[in-house]
C-alpha cells in the first residue's frame, strides 16, 4: 500500500485503522470499543480492555521463541563497557527489581520516580513499574536537585529509584546528593529509595530510606506482570510548558503500546530481530518511546548508549556503535549531526567504519536545518528523514514513511502527517488555513491512540494548555506551513519553550530563577538562535533602583543560580543587564522583538509599543555583547 491509500484508508475508518494496529499487542483482555468518544477530554482509546506493557515488551517475546535474542545492548564509552541483554535476561531481572520495588510496597497504581543516568537498570527500573501496574516518572539526570524537587512533589511517589552517579566526560555527577537535596526540599517524602551503586562514586545510603539496589534484586523473588486497564497511566513524563511548574504529561496504556508497536513498522520499517537505536536519554520522550518500549515491543534489539556524538572518543563514536552492533535505523536529534559535522565535516569518520547494514537517519527533537540534513544524506549515502513530534503526542505526528514509500521527506520539512493525525495550519481564529499558509499548527480531534489523554491530576490544565484555543483541535504549539504536496514545515514554537541541543526547557521557569535574585526587578528570558545547539537562552534583567553593583557581577550570579536551579542543561550562560525591558501599553514585555534582537535583527518597534526608545536602548545593550 502507499502512503496515500494508507492514509484515506484510516481517515474513511480510524476505528478499524486502530482495531487492525491493536492486533499486534497480546491482551489480557480485549476492548468493548476501539474508541469511547464520550469519555475523558477528547475521548479514550481500547476502554475495556487490559493489558501488561512490560510483558507485552519482554515476556510474550520469550515464549515466542525470541529469549536468546539480545533485547538491549548498553554500549557505554564513558564506563568503558558494553553488555548484552537477552530478551530472557532482561525479563528475569526485571521481575526480580519488579519484585524488590513491591517489598518496598509499590503495587499497582503507585507512583515511582526515576532518576538515573543511561545504565541498564532504568531500563529494567521503567519495565519492573510497568510490571507491575505502578506508574513510573523518569526525571532527565541533568536537571538539578530544585527542578527534581519539583517533580517529587506534584508526582508525590511511593518510591524513588536512583543511582549514585552518571558519568559526563571528564567528570562524574554524583546523583545521590542532588536526590537527597530534593527529598529535603520537597515536602512530599517517598517512604524508600532503591539506590544502584556505581563503581565511580558510592553513595552513602539513608538508613531505613535507602536500599541498595543489587542487594534489593537479589533478596527480591521475580514478580508476575499485573494486568492494567488500557486506559490507566504507564507513565507521567514531566515537560517543559510555559510557565516554571511543569506539566505532567500522562500515557495511557493500551494506546500506548499498540501506537508504538504500530510505528516500528509504519515509519521505521523495522520487526522483530532488527538493531534500532535512538541515541537520546531515557530522561526525555525519546527515550520512553524508542529505546525502551517501542523497540521492545516490536521485538527488536534496542541500543542504551551513554556517551555523546563527539568526544567519547571522537565524532565517529556514533558510526561506530551503528558497525559494532549492526544498527539498521539510527534516531538522533538535528544537534548532534551538527556536533558530528562540526568536527568531521569531510564524513572521514562515517566512511572508516562499516555501514552495511545501516539503513536509514532519523531526526528529531528540533527542526533539522537542511544543509545538515543534505550533508548526512550524502555522507551516509542513506536517506535522512525529518520527523516532527512532542512529549504529549508520545510518537510522531508527521514522518515519512517506509512502509509507505514516502521517504525520504524534503530537506527542512517534517514530512506528511502520520495516519492517526488531521494536521492543519490555523488563523488565530482557528480557521484552516489553505495550503502555503503560515499558521497555527494544530491537530483535529480526537488525538491518536498513544497521546496523552490528560495531565496527571490536572484535566482543567490539559484543557486550557492545548485544547481551548481552538475548540475542537489540540495546539501543539507550533507554528508552521502545509505545502500543496501536504508536507509538513514546522518552523518553531509560539509559545514561551524553547529547544536547546534536543532538551525542551522553559523560557518561563528561567525567568523565574533570575526573578528569585534580589537585585532583580524584572527579567526576560528568549531563545536565541545557535549554531549547534539550535537555541540557547539569552536572559535580559532590570537592576532594583539603587543597586550599586555593577551588572555584569549580578549577571555571573544569575548564570550560577539557573545552573544551580535548573540544571547544566540550561546552557544558561548570557544575561545582560538593560535600563529597562521593552513594553506595550499594557505592560506587557514585548518577548517577540528581544527574540528578533537575540536573533541579530534590528526589529522595528511594534505598533503596540509604549515607548520605542526601550526598544532601541536593548537594541544598543546587544549590540555592544555582540561585538
Ligand atoms: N547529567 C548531568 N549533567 C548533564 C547531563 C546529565 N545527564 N547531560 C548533560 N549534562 C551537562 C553537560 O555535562 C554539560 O555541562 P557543562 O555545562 O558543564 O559542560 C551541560 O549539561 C550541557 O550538556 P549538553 O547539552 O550535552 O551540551 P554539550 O555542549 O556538552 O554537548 C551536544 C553538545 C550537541 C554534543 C549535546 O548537547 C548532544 O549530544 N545533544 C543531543 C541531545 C539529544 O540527543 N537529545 C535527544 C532529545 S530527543
Ligand atoms: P519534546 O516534547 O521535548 O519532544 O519537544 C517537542 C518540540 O520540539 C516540538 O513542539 C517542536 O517545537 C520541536 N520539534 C520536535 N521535533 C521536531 C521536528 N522534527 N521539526 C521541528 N520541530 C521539532
Amino acid at each position: 500500500m502507499d502512503y496515500a491509500a494508507a492514509y484515506a484508508a484510516w481517515q474513511a475508518d480510524p476505528e478499524a485503522f486502530w482495531a487492525a494496529a491493536a492486533e499486534g499487542i497480546t491482551w489480557e483482555r480485549r476492548w468493548d470499543r476501539v474508541f469511547d468518544p464520550a469519555s475523558g477530554a477528547f475521548g479514550r482509546w481500547f476502554p475495556g480492555a487490559a493489558l501488561n506493557t512490560c510483558a507485552n515488551c519482554l515476556d510474550r517475546h520469550v515464549a515466542a521463541g525470541r529469549g536468546e535474542q539480545a533485547a538491549l545492548i548498553w554500549d557505554s564509552p564513558l564506563a568503558g563497557q558494553t553488555v548484552r541483554f537477552t530478551y530472557r535476561a532482561l525479563r528475569d531481572r526485571t521481575a526480580r527489581v519488579a519484585g524488590a520495588l513491591a517489598r518496598l510496597g509499590v503495587a499497582r497504581g503507585d507512583m515511582v520516580v526515576i532518576y538515573m543516568p543511561m545504565v541498564p537498570e532504568a531500563v529494567i527500573a521503567m519495565l519492573a513499574c510497568a510490571r507491575l501496574g505502578a506508574v513510573h516518572s523518569v526525571v532527565f539526570g541533568g536537571f538539578a536537585a530544585p527542578e527534581l524537587a519539583k517533580r517529587i512533589e506534584h508526582a508525590r511517589p511511593r518510591a524513588v529509584v536512583s543511582a549514585s552517579c552518571g558519568l559526563e566526560p571528564g567528570r562524574v555527577i554524583a546523583y545521590k546528593p542532588m536526590l537527597d537535596a530534593a527529598i529535603a526540599l520537597s515536602a512530599h517524602k517517598p517512604e524508600a529509595c532503591l539506590i544502584l551503586q556505581r563503581e565511580a562514586v558510592r553513595a552513602a545510603l539513608v538508613p531505613g530510606r535507602d536500599h541498595d539496589f543489587a542487594e534489593a534484586e537479589a533478596a527480591a523473588a521475580p514478580h508476575a506482570p499485573v494486568p492494567i486497564a488500557a486506559t490507566d497511566p504507564l507513565y507521567v513524563l514531566y515537560t517543559s510548558g510555559t510557565t516554571g511548574q511543569p506539566k505532567g504529561v500522562v500515557r495511557d496504556a493500551g494506546g500506548h503500546a499498540v501506537a508504538l508497536h504500530n510505528s516500528m513498522r509504519m515509519i521505521y520499517g523495522v520487526g522483530a530481530g532488527d538493531v534500532f537505536w535512538a541515541a537520546s536519554d531515557v530522561g526525555w520522550v525519546v527515550g520512553h518511546s524508542y529505546i525502551v518500549y517501542a523497540p521492545l515491543l516490536a521485538g527488536c534489539t534496542s541500543i542504551l548508549y551513554e556517551g555523546k556524538p563527539v568526544g567519547t572518543p571522537d565524532a565517529g563514536a556514533f558510526w561506530r556503535v551503528c558497525a559494532a552492533h549492526g544498527v539498521r535505523v539510527l534516531f538522533a536529534a538535528p544537534t548532534a549531526l551538527r556536533a558530528i559535522k562540526q568536527q568531521d565535516p569531510e564524513g572521514a569518520r562515517i566512511a572508516a567504519h562499516d555501514l552495511s547494514r545501516f539503513e536509514a537517519l532519523y531526526l528529531a527533537g528540533e527542526r533539522c536545518d537542511p544543509p545538515t540534513a543534505i550533508w548526512a544524506a550524502e555522507k551516509l549515502g542513506r536517506p535522512v528523514v525529518d520527523h516532527w513530534w512532542q512529549t504529549e503526542t508520545g510518537w510522531p505526528i508527521t514522518a515519512g514513511f517506509r512502509a509507505y514509500g514516502l521517504f525520504p521527506p524534503k530537506p527542512g520539512s517534517g514530512g506528511g502527517p502520520c495516519p492517526g493525525d488531521d494536521v492543519q495550519a490555523l488563523d488565530d481564529a482557528g480557521t484552516v488555513l489553505p495550503r502555503g499558509g503560515n499558521g497555527h499548527l494544530a491537530i483535529r480531534l480526537p488525538l491518536p491512540p498513544g497521546a496523552a489523554p490528560t495531565l496527571w491530576e490536572d484535566d482543567a490544565g490539559y484543557r486550557a494548555a492545548y485544547l481551548v484555543d481552538f475548540p475542537g483541535w489540540y495546539r501543539t504549539g507550533d507554528g508552521g506551513v502545509i505545502d500543496a504536496d501536504g508536507d509538513v514545515w514546522v518552523m518553531g514554537r509560539t509559545d514561551d519553550v524553547i529547544n536547546v541541543a534536543g532538551h525542551r526547557l522553559s523560557t518561563g521557569a528561567i525567568e523565574e530563577v533570575l526573578a528569585s535574585h534580589a537585585d532583580v526587578a524584572e527579567c526576560a528570558v528568549v531563545g536565541a538562535h545557535d549554531a549547534l545547539k539550535g537555541q540557547v537562552p539569552l536572559g535580559f534583567f532590570v537592576l532594583k533602583a539603587g543597586v550599586a553593583r555593577p551588572g555584569a557581577a549580578i549577571a555571573d550570579e544569575l548564570v550560577a543560580l539557573v545552573r544551580a536551579r535548573i540544571g547544566p542543561i540550561a546552557a544558561f550562560r548570557t544575561a545582560l543587564p538593560v535600563p529597562r525591558l521593552p513594553k506595550t501599553r499594557s505592560g506587557k514585555i514585548l518577548r517577540g522583538s528581544l527574540r528578533r534582537l537575540a536573533d541579530g535583527q534590528d526589529p522595528a518597534p511594534p505598533p503596540t509599543i509604549d515607548d520605542p526608545a526601550a526598544l532601541a536602548e536593548v537594541a544598543t545593550v546587544v549590540r555592544q555583547h555582540g561585538a
